[in-house]
């Protein structure tokens, strides 16, 4: 309202000021129009009486003349009427005659015409016409002139009515513009700034989806692009600002959620359930599996709540669901819900143990073990991704959810999520490492799984040659758009951007983990394995898997035994693995070897003291793990291929002390991340001996320089960042698409 009298005072005041300067030009124009009038009525007139007056005047009849004048002057503005025969002779006139117009005075005006004279009556129009006689003969003989007074003052009159009119009709328009102007400024204002608001809280501009579709106003859409380009860039630009300051954590990863993505429910889903409930007799007891997903993805669950889908596998997990299939978790302290599915063994033969682990895990680590392709298990495959894919629509709760698809089990759901939810943001991650064109190539479904995978909004992996990889497949198999500098696929009318997000763990770590002391932990690991007190330990924790590099781990031990056997009897390797995917030859035959291998290393060594292998093949639980991780001198990570490796960082994490060395193989994604590791190339036995040499006598000042630097590095890149960087990119997506869906709205 303010607003529109700042507005309207002003032009009401402008069209005042107009109108004052207006009316004197009118004024002007209308006397000038009136005389002319006067004019022509007069000389009409002159003809008009002419005649009758020459007759009178010829037969002598003055007294008549008079009263022929007084007759005529009766007229409204004919004021009076006068006849001059010569200057000096008195005038023949109408009583109402001015006196000051004589005979003698008309002589001495400048001859016949119009004049303008002001009088006592005010004033007065005087228009001198002289007599002409209709018969030329008599010409000479008709003297004289005749004068015609018309009054004036109804000139004025209507001067004034004519002001009063205009300043009327000024003041009409000026309300009217006003009014136009002010219903327009309302309307215009309104929907901007609901427009503007609605872009700063992150939705289209004049866009309000829940409540009411837009109005299309083409003339805001190129305004929007800009303003939406901008706040674009400033809000990259805070970004990069607060990321550099920012440490990530829990409560940042709370903070982006209702802030950025308006509280918006997350939905997990992975094959591998972050608690699986197990009969033991009477007991159901939780179990946390030897997963490295699992590992990131649970505190992530814990600070962001929502649902975790994921395959029910533990003997008692169908006790102690509720009629959805659902369990509150952690079981301590419940933060968020695991939904589970469950699956037929034919269906997790085919899917998990055959498609997926048999398949797609060894094509994408390329460890040289053969991946074996079955159409029974592909079918499979599909019909479990299907499956997952009813259950995530049942679990959203809203048109959009943000669905977070993780690993190779999954390369088909993200389509068929965006199937069924056209506007879910799906941000698949992958794992595990993606290999070249030429080694996806023997997939008999490559096509299949690209475009099931192209599907999602965003496709994370964790470094850019995976990246690259990625989308150089897409490229050599898929008729799809990539654009390499963006880093964009456009594929069937969706894009899906690929981005690098380098996993990580939580930071800090759970104190709980931390709570011994180091010498304590140093002290009691090592009365677990019978061995002296100062003895040197190195660790390695792995599930029993042949991509983790355990047999060339154990053949740089034994040449470190053969190339410095000062060793030998003073330093004991334990080998933690966790058993996994038994179910499949390959991983049995596997665990064959490296029994073997750990037996036949150890007979060769150990009647000099403890052997130099002690293997644990069994479940370790966190805290036992992080105990070895204190305790020993080294950790030895020599994966053959790896996405990223979490074991690395958990040791960098467990260290609080600022000491133990950290040998990690360059073909981890890990090793991108941590140089101040001993990097190393597993298959180079000779060169892993050395390493091992080197870490088991390293100064403690340089173990302690190595270690600072690599707890910066986590405690900067924690899981929190990684996570959050995710669902930061997701909000920015949903941003531009809310805008970008707006008809007639292009592209960003
Ligand atoms: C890798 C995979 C995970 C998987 C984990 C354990 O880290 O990327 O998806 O959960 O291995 O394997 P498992 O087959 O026991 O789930």
């Amino acid at each position: 309202m303010r607003l529109s009298l700042r507005f309207v005072l002003p032009l009401l005041l402008v069209l005042a000021a107009i109108a004052y300067a207006v009316s004197p030009m009118v004024d002007q124009l209308t006397l000038r129009w009136f005389v002319r009038d006067l004019d022509s009525r007069s000389a009409l007139i002159a003809n008009a009486i002419q005649e009758p007056l020459l007759e009178q005047l010829a037969a002598g009849r003055k007294a008549k003349t008079g009263d022929f004048f007084n007759r005529i002057s009766q007229d409204e503005r004919l004021f009076a009427v006068g006849y001059c025969a010569t200057p000096d002779t008195p005038m023949l006139a109408s009583r109402s005659l001015p006196k000051q117009i004589t005979c003698a005075e008309l002589a001495r005006w400048t001859g016949p015409g119009e004049h303008l004279l002001a009088s006592e009556q005010g004033p007065l129009h005087v228009a001198v016409h002289p007599m002409t006689s209709a018969a030329p003969a008599d010409a000479a003989a008709v003297p004289g002139q005749l004068v015609l007074v018309h009054d004036m003052s109804f000139i004025t009159r209507r001067s004034e009515e004519t002001k009063r009119y205009l300043v009327y009709v000024f003041m009409a328009l000026g309300a009217a513009v006003s009014l136009i102007t002010v219903i327009v400024a309302q309307l215009s204002w309104r929907g901007w700034m609901a427009g503007v608001r609605a872009l700063l809280r992150g939705e289209g501009l004049l866009r309000q989806p829940e409540i009411n579709p837009p109005p299309s106003l083409p003339g805001f859409k190129p305004i929007a692009r800009d303003l939406q380009r901008l706040i674009s860039e400033l809000e990259s630009e805070n970004r990069a600002r607060d990321e550099s300051q920012l440490t990530w954590s829990a409560e940042t990863l709370r903070t982006i959620l209702h802030g950025e993505l308006r509280g918006e429910d997350v939905i997990v889903v992975s094959n591998r359930e972050p608690y699986i409930h197990q009969r033991r007799g009477e007991r159901i007891e939780v179990q946390r599996p030897a997963s490295g997903l699992v590992t990131a993805l649970e505190p992530i669950m814990r600070a962001c709540s929502g649902t975790w889908i994921a395959h029910g596998s533990g003997s008692a997990d169908h006790e102690v669901v509720d009629k959805n299939d659902r369990v509150a978790v952690p079981p301590e302290n419940p933060a968020y819900h695991i939904r589970r599915v469950w699956l037929t063994p034919e269906e997790e033969a085919g899917y998990y143990y055959g498609f997926a682990n048999e398949g797609l895990w060894p094509l994408c680590h390329i460890a040289h073990v053969r991946p074996i392709f079955r159409s029974g298990d592909w079918a499979q495959y599909i019909a479990v991704n299907r499956k997952f894919a009813q259950a995530v629509v049942s679990e959203a709760k809203t048109k959009n959810p943000i669905v977070l698809v993780q690993d190779y089990h999954f390369a088909l759901l993200p389509k068929m999520i965006h199937e069924e939810l056209p506007e879910a943001t799906i941000i698949s991650f992958w794992h595990i490492p993606w290999p070249n064109p030429e080694s996806f190539a023997i997939c008999p479904w490559r096509e299949e799984i690209l475009a099931g995978m192209l599907g999602s909004s965003i496709m994370g992996f964790h470094t850019q040659s995976h990246c690259n990889n990625f989308v150089d497949t897409v490229d050599r198999f898929l008729e799809a758009r990539v654009d390499r500098e963006s880093f964009n696929v456009s594929f069937g009318g969706k894009r899906t951007s690929v981005r690098r997000y380098p996993i990580s763990i939580a930071w800090p770590p759970d104190p709980e983990l931390l709570q011994k002391c180091v010498p304590e932990c140093r002290r009691h690991i090592r009365e677990l394995n019978d061995l002296p007190p100062e003895h040197k330990l190195g660790i390695g924790v792995d599930r029993l898997d042949y991509t983790k590099g355990i047999l060339e781990r154990f053949r740089a031990i034994e040449r470190l035994l053969e190339l410095k056997p000062d060793w030998i009897g003073h330093f004991t390797f334990v080998q933690i693995a966790a058993p996994t995917r038994s179910g499949i030859d390959e991983y049995q035959h596997h665990e064959a070897q490296v029994r073997t291998l750990a037996t036949r290393i150890n007979a060769r060594f150990e009647r000099r003291g403890p052997a130099p292998i002690i293997l644990k093949i069994e479940q370790h639980a966190p805290p036992l793990v992080y105990e070895h991780f204190r305790a020993a001198d080294l950790c030895f990570v020599s994966s053959l291929h790896d996405g990223m490796n979490l074991v690395a960082k958990e040791f960098v994490a467990a260290r609080d002390d600022e000491r133990g060395v950290l040998i990690l193989s360059e073909f981890t994604g890990a090793a991108r991340e941590l140089p101040e590791a001993l990097i190393v190339n597993p298959y180079d036995a000779d060169q892993c001996a050395a390493a091992l040499h080197l870490a088991l006598s390293m100064p403690d000042m340089e173990q302690r320089d190595r270690m600072l630097l690599m707890r910066g590095l986590v405690a900067e890149f924690n899981v929190f960042r990684w996570a959050g960087r995710m669902l930061l990119d997701a909000a920015t997506q949903r941003r531009h698409s809310r805008l970008t869906d707006m008809p007639g709205t292009s592209t960003l």
